[in-house]
């Protein structure tokens, strides 16, 4: 995914999109460029690497003008095309995405030299623009034009020399809002770019081309008629989308997920009773009881979710859960059809992987529900239904309060779910929505742990680690293991306890620290047992001189003798566990990858969600 933003107002369009740009730049971190106009012309400044280098080249050559466009994206996105910004003399685009077919639309309409054989995808649909602009079609057409012959996932912003003060959008499959201020209007592909200059905004519709000036946004769809698209007032405070006095983006989010747990919760769960209410489901109960399995797809922390989810609606629920990778599901013939419900899950709700398997499920007759942490999501708006999670804003690149709020959507849903079809009883309903409700506490008890999380960082010498969890713990393991790598960039991998013996024993060594998630609900005999075999794991680790650190229930001395460290962390049952011993993991990752010196909320190489066809 690239970030895209525009201005177009009184004020000086340069610093407004810089900061614009500054607030995307978790979606992409390798190159940047912008486009500013004024009656003189258009100004186009593009830089490599981080957005200070395009601040950089600004500083040194000022653009002057109120109204423009810019974008930032990643490395990969340079393999399909050389340029990060680009204009076709007349005309500059900021493109996010991945449209597929440019390069047949440039043999198609003859571009020649205009767009060379090498040109990049920016400069080919600027050419094709001022193609048509030169045609004699006002911008908005020409947009219009071209947007209705691209394939593949994109939104795209345009202006042009010849009509100052205007700029033209177009929404292929991604996300582009519109955000509406006083005598000047915005344009983003994510809520945070504007979120601190307006809270009114419109989300494009697919097709949709919207034409922005200083006086007003005119929207028209694809056949060119004029629509009206309503108007949200976005709910999120501007101060989720700033650092706040933390060193990082990370840290701040880790110390928000009380609130991310407490948003979710709120409204959909009735505690005298334990009903769970999820308004915007779109499934009926009918449905629900009908339903024969359930397959969850999702990627990167997303698929970690999903399989914490498995366990908790197969226990809660008694169904039956497939997980699936969305780069995997989507290029495969699925058994699924009108009695599998699929849910799609996708913090961004604009993962192209979780989008074509979104699509290949509708066509197999599967009803999808997003969980999704975008209202305004592309996944969320083709879904049957939704459950949104309430994180806010995330702008660190690696997943923390927006998947601990999956975790809580998704316990809900389990628990929706098992009541729908009669598995859970009143009693457990009761007991399990106590349990949740207490789990914000036990989140900031766990954010204690900072300061012990960051000695034993100091300490720690392994070269690698191994994560070990088993039944719920497990998808924690690979969570855990997930953050360090990125984060720390530190050799790292998940396991199945009981799996240790079947191969990953014999990597533990003096350079390996194995981290075993080794909490208990003792009122659950599954989870006793579970614990009791976690322990044995932990034992033999030690018995070949392994390190451990042990994350476990306070009060647990049984693990110390065999552990370089033991980390309480407050117990609650069994299925909302991985939550809170997740906190250690989070904060281990973290200091870990302070020591070494990485760049922790843009870790190299990884933007927040993945644009990929
Ligand atoms: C990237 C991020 C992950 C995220 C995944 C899927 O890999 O680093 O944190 O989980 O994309 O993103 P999504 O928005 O679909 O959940």
């Amino acid at each position: 995914m690239s970030g895209i933003v525009g201005y177009v107002g009184r004020r000086q369009a340069g610093p407004i999109l810089l900061d614009g740009l500054k607030r995307l730049e978790y979606s992409g971190y390798d190159w940047a460029g912008l486009a500013v106009g004024s009656a003189k012309g258009l100004f186009v400044r593009r830089a490599a690497g981080k957005l200070r280098n395009l601040e950089a080249s600004v500083r040194l050559e000022p653009v002057r003008g109120t109204y423009g466009i810019g974008h930032t994206g990643w490395a990969a996105q340079r393999l399909a095309g050389k340029a990060p910004s680009s204009t076709g003399g007349s005309v500059a685009v900021a493109l996010n995405g991945r449209p597929r077919n440019l390069r047949n639309l440039r043999l198609k309409f003859r571009l020649g030299a205009r767009a060379g054989a090498t040109a990049s995808n920016e400069e080919i649909l600027a050419a094709l623009i001022g193609n048509q602009a030169d045609g004699g079609a006002p911008l908005e057409e020409a947009v219009r034009l071209v947007a209705r012959e691209i394939e593949g996932a994109c939104s795209f912003a345009a202006v042009a020399r010849k009509e100052p003060g205007k700029i033209v959008a177009a929404r292929r499959g991604l996300a582009t809002i519109v955000g509406l201020g006083q005598r000047e209007n915005f344009l983003a592909s994510g809520i945070p770019a504007i979120l601190h200059r307006t809270r009114d905004m419109i989300q494009l519709e697919d097709g949709d081309v919207a034409v922005l000036t200083a006086g007003g946004v005119r929207m028209l769809d694809s056949d060119a008629r004029p629509v009206g698209r309503s108007v949200h007032h976005v709910q999120w405070d501007p101060l989720m989308a700033e650092k706040s006095g933390y060193k990082h983006f990370m840290l701040k989010e880790i110390f928000e997920q009380p609130r991310a747990i407490r948003e979710t919760t709120l409204g959909r769960l009735d505690e005298a009773t334990g009903k769970v209410f999820l308004d915007e489901l779109g499934v009926t109960v009918r449905e629900l009881r009908a339903i024969r399995h359930l397959t969850a797809i999702g990627c990167g922390s997303s698929w970690h979710a999903g399989l914490t989810a498995k366990g908790m609606i197969e226990r809660l629920a008694r169904v039956h859960v497939e997980i699936e990778y969305g780069s995997e599901f989507r290029y495969s013939d699925p058994l699924i059809d009108e009695n599998v419900l699929t849910l799609v899950l996708s913090q961004s709700g604009e993962t192209a992987d979780i989008l074509a398997s979104q699509q290949l499920a509708h066509e197999r007759g599967s009803k999808t529900i997003a969980i999704s942490n975008a209202v305004d999501s592309t996944l969320a708006d083709r879904a049957r239904g939704a459950i949104f999670t309430k994180a806010g804003p995330e702008l660190a690149a690696a997943s923390t309060k927006s998947f601990i709020a999956q975790l809580t959507a998704l316990f809900l849903f389990a628990m929706r779910l098992g009541q729908a079809r009669g598995q859970l009883s009143a009693a457990s309903s009761r007991k399990y929505a106590r349990h949740l409700l207490q789990l914000p506490e036990l989140v900031e008890s766990a954010l204690d742990l900072t300061d012990r999380c960051e000695r034993f960082s100091r300490q720690c010498r392994a070269g690698k680690v191994l994560f070990l969890g088993r039944g719920i713990h497990y998808p924690i393991a690979l969570q855990g293991a997930r953050q360090l790598q990125e984060l720390a960039r530190l050799p790292a991998e998940g396991c199945a306890a009981g799996e240790m013996r079947h191969g990953p024993m014999a990597l533990v060594d003096a350079d390996l620290l194995v981290v075993a998630l080794a909490t208990v609900d003792e009122d659950d005999p599954g989870s006793r047992l579970r614990y009791e075999k976690t322990v044995a794991q932990v034992q033999e680790v030690a018995a070949n001189q392994g390190h451990v650190v042990c994350i476990a229930n306070e009060g647990d001395e049984r693990l110390r003798p065999y552990a370089q460290e033991v980390i309480w962390v407050p117990p609650t049952c069994e299925l909302l566990a991985p939550v809170v011993e997740l906190i250690p993991l989070q904060l281990l990752a973290y200091h870990l990858a302070l020591l070494r010196g990485r760049d922790i909320d843009q870790p190299r190489n990884i933007a927040q969600s993945v644009m990929a066809d």
